[in-house]
């Protein structure tokens, strides 16, 4: 299907489930030190979605499946700093739209219609000037039109074949940078070479990250943001890097790797127990199935790894009933993938659990991010993971709720494995699933040979 028939089809869905006009910004980059030196810029996604085009400083208007687009003409100033850029008329063939008006045009437009907060400040403000009403995207669901957000969450919690290709094109670039990154690790001394080498990989195909690089050997801290740890040859170094196409579709996957080459015994005991957990989560997924059980299955797997070795003690149902594997596993198994690495998650919860489901607050489900039953079309991730965290492990609140379950002395033993997660990213098919990662090896001998393969 050409991208015109993708883009018109994905309006007509939206008019399904929304009769208001709705109107959707695509942002503004924001400045970094003073305006003429910005962050990159990258469009909002719900306009992504519906214009198919990354345009800084414009918005789409939708209305019963037609499409009109509000942008500028470039200025002489932008031509002399930034050269020639397509005319208004062009990006309106480009976005397949009814028709295109000028910026200024969209105060003239803007009757009875409904809007998402896009996430820079200065475009938020612009849409509560022309809105005449408060919009944000803090303090949800306040300052969101529910209804148009609910809309295009219908629209978009499952995948057409063109986002599944380009997922799958983001899917193929993360691959060759995870290769990369297994590949420079034997003769990297920091982190952030290995790092280095991974992004070159992503930008080697012209596109960029979804999301900030996660490459330490201290897996343990989930969302590290430090990576000039030196490497270790003990070390295990887990890395959390996805690529994202120009149309902005990401992709989210982690592995976790020797720094040597060869895992040792400890560490290999526990990566099995991790991947039995990722492998059972995969092949329970299938439509109809809730994302909350697959959780629950990959809990229950860990649980039962951490009996086999010592650690835990206890039936593993029993242990699962009371959070005991949230103490090594405390995130949620996954979350939906999309144009955002985390789907939509700029409306909160809207998208990822199913209407009147809330967030548990036990321990073991309260950073679950999707609670609805799978659908066919839907692509999520799925992470397990065994960490060592000291926040959580020396809390004397938990290490007294669970002072009869966990073996402290045979944990002591494992401390060569602070952070361990395998990530992949599995569309959701009408007869079970597809893992759209798979070519990167899970397998610990397959790592292994990765990791020693060109360096030695
Ligand atoms: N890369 C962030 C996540 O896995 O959720
Ligand atoms: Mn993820
Ligand atoms: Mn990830």
């Amino acid at each position: 299907m050409s991208s015109v028939a993708t883009l018109r089809q994905r309006r007509q869905r939206l008019a399904r489930h929304c009769d208001r006009p709705i109107l959707l910004w695509s942002g503004a980059r924001s400045p970094r030190n003073f305006p003429h030196n910005p962050y990159p810029f990258r469009a909002s996604s719900h306009f992504l979605y519906f214009a198919g085009l990354s345009l800084e400083r414009a918005a789409i208007r939708l209305e019963h499946g037609r499409a009109q687009l509000f942008c500028d003409a470039p200025s002489p100033d932008a031509a002399l700093w930034h050269g020639e850029t397509p005319s208004r008329e062009e990006l309106a063939e480009i976005a397949a739209v009814d028709a295109v008006y000028p910026w200024a045009e969209l105060s003239d437009r803007l009757q009875d219609v409904a809007t998402i907060a896009v996430q820079d400040a200065a475009t938020c403000r612009h849409q509560s000037e022309l809105l005449q009403r408060p919009i944000s995207p803090h303090g949800l669901p306040m300052g969101i039109d529910l209804e148009a957000a609910q809309a295009v969450v219908m629209t978009r919690l499952t995948h057409d074949a063109a986002a599944v290709e380009e997922i799958r094109a983001a899917a193929r670039t993360t691959i060759a940078a995870h290769l990369a990154g297994m590949a420079a690790t034997t003769t990297a001394t920091r982190e952030y070479e290995v790092r280095a080498a991974m992004e070159y990989a992503i930008a080697q195909q012209h596109v960029t990250c979804a999301y900030p690089s996660i490459v330490t050997t201290h897996g343990e801290v989930l969302h590290s943001d430090r990576d000039d740890g030196v490497l270790q040859s003990d070390d295990l170094l887990l890395a959390d890097v996805g690529a994202e196409t120009r149309l902005g579709w990401a992709a989210d996957v982690t592995r976790t790797w020797p720094v040597s080459g060869t895992f040792s015994a400890t560490q290999r005991a526990v990566y099995d127990i991790v991947l039995a957990a990722h492998d059972k989560a995969i092949a329970a997924i299938a439509p109809g199935v809730e994302y909350r059980d697959i959780h629950l299955l990959a809990a229950r797997v860990l649980a039962e790894g951490c009996v086999d070795l010592g650690i835990l003690r206890g039936r593993p149902d029993e242990l699962v009933e009371r959070d005991a594997h949230a103490l090594f596993f405390p995130h949620g198994i996954g979350h939906l993938l999309g144009l955002d690495v985390h789907d939509m998650e700029d409306l909160g919860d809207m998208a990822g659990y199913a209407p009147g489901r809330q967030r548990s607050d036990r321990f073991g489900l309260s950073y679950l991010r999707l609670h609805r039953p799978l659908q066919a079309g839907m692509v999520v991730t799925i992470e397990p993971g065994f960490y060592q965290v000291p926040a959580l492990l020396r809390d004397p609140e938990r290490q007294a709720r669970y002072a009869d379950v966990v073996n402290w002395d045979v944990l002591a033993t494992f401390n060569d494995v602070r952070g361990i997660r395998i990530e992949d990213d599995v569309l959701v098919t009408p007869e079970g699933s597809e893992v759209l990662t798979v070519a990167l090896p899970t397998e610990p001998a397959a790592i292994e040979a990765e990791v020693r393969r060109l360096n030695n």
